[in-house]
């Protein structure tokens, strides 16, 4: 359960044991008062016994009415799961690139070569139609992971496989239309407005990555 269902819990919880109190209250305020006017003490004393009991079967039926209400509300293990996919870099060589499902799209690992990381680097950010530095879309320099989904119409672009053609900017290339991108994933030329997104992920170990 999540932090944030966990408060929610508690916060209905707490009003339902409030109004639970309050109405308690009342009702044996007014009882009492009732009781204090009639002369059939016996019959009070029964009336208290069936409120309570009402009161009681009935916040228990309120209880279990709303747990399984709430928990439905949390999601579920396997959705959790689905959120995030742990990477080992291990086996992947320099200037190696694989391909993992995230969430059900393609996300692009590529372990650069020193010279693809000085090309990202050098290249000045005018002639950039999305601009951004290489250095803010890698957490090091040698693994870049990005969204296998070209910006223009979504199609999976070229460049993964050795044999690829990796367009004019030695990255990416979508031959759906005629998209390159570069060895940062930055669109160079053709009809995709944007860079290859570049997805959440950390490093939980030296050769691990979490994305999501
Ligand atoms: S979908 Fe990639 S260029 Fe059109």
């Amino acid at each position: 359960m999540t932090l944030a269902y966990f408060y929610l819990l508690i916060a209905v919880l707490a009003i339902f044991l409030f109004c639970y109190f309050v109405a308690t209250r009342v009702w044996i305020r007014v009882d009492k008062i009732n009781r204090e006017k009639s002369e059939e003490n016996n019959k009070g004393t029964r009336r208290d016994f069936l409120y309570l009991s009402s009161i009681s079967i009935g916040g228990l039926g309120v209880a279990t009415f709303m747990w399984p209400f709430l928990k439905s509300m949390n999601p579920a293990e396997d959705t959790l799961a689905l959120g995030t996919t742990e990477v080992s870099l291990s086996d992947i060589a320099v200037g190696q690139s694989i391909t993992v499902k995230w969430r059900g799209r393609p996300v692009f690992i590529r372990r650069r070569t020193p010279e693809e990381i000085d090309e990202a680097s050098e290249v000045d950010l005018a002639s950039l139609r999305d601009p951004a530095e290489d250095s803010e879309r890698v957490k090091e320099p040698q693994w870049l992971v990005l969204e296998g989904v070209c910006t223009h119409l979504g199609c999976v672009p070229l460049g993964q496989k050795m044999s690829d053609n990796k367009g004019d900017y030695n990255g990416w290339f979508c031959p759906c239309h005629g998209s390159h991108y570069d060895s940062s994933g930055r669109i160079r030329k053709g009809p995709a407005p944007t860079n290859l997104p570049v997805p959440p992920y950390e490093f939980v170990g030296n050769d691990t990555i979490r994305i999501g």
